[in-house]
């Protein structure tokens, strides 16, 4: 464990940075330190492996003050990434990866195999070991910064605004990387942002800094959302807080119900007794249980007692050519037209929607998928992602109701926005009644997975 204790910087012009910081960074996880800029993140990070040394108080590391350490082993001990990399422009990116190896007198070879092996686990392709960083795109390099940093298994990460510098797309990449790597690898990490959702996605915990070096709230992400100790820290976390919060809370405990789910070639009886009274859609599948998407049940009733008199469903008696091998229409095809329009899906006349109707009838070859489909929009993955994701489908979706998959992609239930209410104000509750506990029927913690 790192311990800052009640730790004051004052540069020599008098600025107070850091004012009497006390701070528990626990081991094997990410601790942000988040707050506006000029608030001292930076100076405390620097403090930490003494490239900056503090005016007062002292700091720990498992117990022992680094002010009696030597500086090059406490350094070795810490990896320590910045905001663009900072790499060594005169040297290859294999070379730049092994450096910190080298410098504990690793062989050339076995210091460049760890850097190529570093490489993979970042997610960096082996061809770019010999190229040098202005070959690179930013994500690469800093992508390249933290194998670096990684090199020689230190058990301490620093990480001082690293992916501030690269667009949101790239952006949100990195923090996915360093999720996984973290889930393999366990570090104790100290990041270092000033962007609040930066902070609450990687965040174990999080400390948020005021001007002045003043820390106005240490906690979990999940309660920060929850219950901000003031008005700054309020502020600082901005709007929708009750919505973020909700990314904490596992799907896996949520109702959902296979009833109103039909394949493709669903008979006139199965739609009946699958039509809920309290929903007039039936979600339909294709053979392998994949959502294609939502039809009106009386519709569908209509189209399968269609199918089974003389006339067949598809006049013209010929076969689009994607249905030539008895596939279902891929549910790409079903969303292709207005899933992300909530206007055009909200109505079977709108001619988007209707354009999409169309298309998914033509090309499937059931009875069932000849009836018009509204697409089901982006389904959750059940048990993995959270109760945010589930309601955000829910609001989504034409019918109100979410669509649940598994890992696979196939339906697994669905469930409407009474339901998601319900089991929102449960999680509520049992975080209320253990607040320190984990949502989670599965005991999953949700962190790693968002
Ligand atoms: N060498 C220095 N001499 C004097 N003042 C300094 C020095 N370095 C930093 N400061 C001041 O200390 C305060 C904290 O700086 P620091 O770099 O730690 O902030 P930060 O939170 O990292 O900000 P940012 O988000 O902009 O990176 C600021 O007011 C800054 O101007
Ligand atoms: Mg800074």
């Amino acid at each position: 464990m790192i311990r800052i204790e009640s730790v004051t910087k004052r540069y020599p012009d008098g600025t107070v940075a850091v004012d009497d910081l006390t701070l528990d960074i626990p081991d094997g996880s990410i601790t942000v330190l988040v707050g506006p800029s000029g608030c001292g993140k930076t100076t405390t990070l620097r403090m930490i492996n003494r490239m900056i040394e503090p005016s007062g108080g002292r700091i720990l590391l498992d117990g022992q003050d680094i002010a009696q350490q030597p500086v090059t082993a406490l350094r070795r001990s810490m990896g320590y990434v910045i905001q663009n990399a900072g790499l060594f422009q005169h040297r290859t990116i294999v070379d730049n990866i092994a450096t910190v190896p080298r410098m504990l007198g690793w062989d050339r070879s076995r210091a460049r195999e760890r850097a190529r092996e570093l490489m993979e686990r970042v997610g960096l392709d082996a061809a770019l070991a010999k190229r040098y960083p202005y070959q690179l795109s930013g994500g690469q390099q800093q992508r390249v910064g933290v194998a670096r940093a990684l090199a020689a298994d230190p058990p301490v990460l620093l990480m001082d605004e690293p992916f501030s510098a690269v667009d949101p797309i790239v952006r949100k990449g990195l923090q996915a990387e360093l999720l996984r790597i973290q889930a393999e690898l366990g570090k104790t990490i100290v990041f270092v942002t000033h962007d609040i959702d930066e902070a609450i996605k990687l965040g174990n915990m999080i400390a948020v800094m005021r001007t002045g070096g003043h820390l106005a709230q240490f906690a979990p992400p999940d309660e920060l959302l929850s219950s901000p100790a003031d008005a700054f820290v309020e502020d600082f976390l901005g709007t929708d807080r009750g919505i973020r919060r909700l990314s904490f809370f596992t799907s896996a405990g949520l109702d959902v119900t296979t009833t109103p789910i039909v394949t493709v070639d669903a008979d006139a009886a199965q739609i009946a007794e699958r039509t809920l009274p309290e929903l007039p859609y039936l979600l339909v599948t294709d053979a392998e249980g994949k959502p294609l998407g939502w039809a009106k049940a009386e519709e569908l009733a209509a189209q399968a007692a269609d199918s089974t008199g003389e006339q067949p469903a598809d006049s013209t008696g010929e076969q689009a050519p994607d249905s030539a091998d008895g596939q279902a229409p891929d549910s790409a095809d079903a969303q292709a037209a207005g899933s992300t329009d909530a206007q055009a899906a909200d109505s079977a006349d709108a001619p988007a929607a209707e354009s999409a109707e169309r298309t998914a009838a033509e090309r499937s070859p059931a009875p069932a998928a000849a009836a018009p489909l509204l697409p089901h929009g982006r389904p959750f993955v059940f048990g993995r992602e959270s109760l945010r994701d589930a309601l955000d489908c829910a609001v989504l979706s034409p019918t109100g109701w979410a669509v649940a998959v598994d890992g696979t992609g196939k339906a697994v239930g669905v469930t409407s926005q009474e339901t998601i209410a319900t089991a929102i104000r449960g999680a509520h509750a049992r975080r209320a009644a253990k607040p320190d506990s984990p949502d989670g029927d599965a005991g999953e913690p949700v962190k790693a997975l968002r």
